[in-house]
């Protein structure tokens, strides 16, 4: 039996997922609640060594770098999620296995039902009671990660709105990305919460508490 709540946040690199979830950690501990945030790919030993190997482009076939993915996930879900949520914590995921149809799926190459089967083995089935997706047109995605990066030396282009050729593929993808995040969203109005992540922080945060608030109430009553 699982007491606690599981939360995905969904969205574009770039789109402020982290802040949100750092946020909503704070003030449901404040609260006397057990919360934990764990990241996808990653949280645990396992997980981290396979962002690593993920993040270093060592995979070179996409089905390998899915299966990387969902390994990953399945450590995570077996040894922090489902213990935590056994009882009785909050746990807050920062990227769950909507990615995987989103990012891996926009990639072209693998089905999309193929994705969502190794999803359903990798998670033994566990969905997040809310997923909040923060939803940002791809190119004001793309000009936030430019900014959070170091401008070159002798000329960074953080302010020009001009897309070199990296990042012209790159904007095709996360159109891509974006796309099926948000046909996701339509499939699963009830789990999904969708957010304009171009309000300010202060903004976001207070939809998302107004959203959990609700849940909390539905858990109780
Ligand atoms: P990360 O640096 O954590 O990105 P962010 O913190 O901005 O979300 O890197 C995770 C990257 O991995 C991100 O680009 C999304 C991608 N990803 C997938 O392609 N598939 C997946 O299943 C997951 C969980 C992440």
């Amino acid at each position: 039996m699982l007491n606690g709540q599981l939360i995905s946040f969904e969205g574009l690199d770039g789109v402020g997922k982290s802040t949100q979830i750092d946020l909503l950690q704070q003030a449901l501990t404040s609260r006397g609640m057990e919360v934990i945030s764990l990241r996808e790919p990653g949280g645990t030993s396992a997980g981290e060594s396979l962002r690593s190997l993920i993040k270093a482009g060592t995979f070179h076939s996409s089905l390998a770098e899915l299966l990387a993915f969902e390994t990953a996930r399945a450590e995570l879900v077996s040894e922090l999620v489902r213990p935590a949520l056994a009882r009785g914590a909050w746990v807050l995921l920062d990227r769950f296995a909507d990615s995987s149809l989103a990012y891996q799926g926009a990639l072209g190459q693998l089905d999309m039902e193929l994705i969502r089967q190794l999803n359903t083995i990798a998670t033994g089935g566990l969905k997040p009671e809310l997923t909040v997706l923060l939803a940002l047109d791809p190119m004001q995605a793309l000009l936030r990660r430019r900014g959070a990066k170091k401008p070159a030396a002798g000329g960074g282009n953080a302010e020009s709105t001009e897309l070199d050729s990296i990042e012209q593929r790159d904007t095709v993808y996360f159109s891509r990305v974006h796309e099926i995040f948000s046909e996701l969203a339509r499939a699963e109005p009830q789990r999904f919460h969708v957010l304009d992540a171009s309000q300010d922080v202060e903004a976001i945060h207070r939809q998302v508490m107004e959203r959990v608030q609700e849940m909390q109430g539905g858990q109780h009553g």
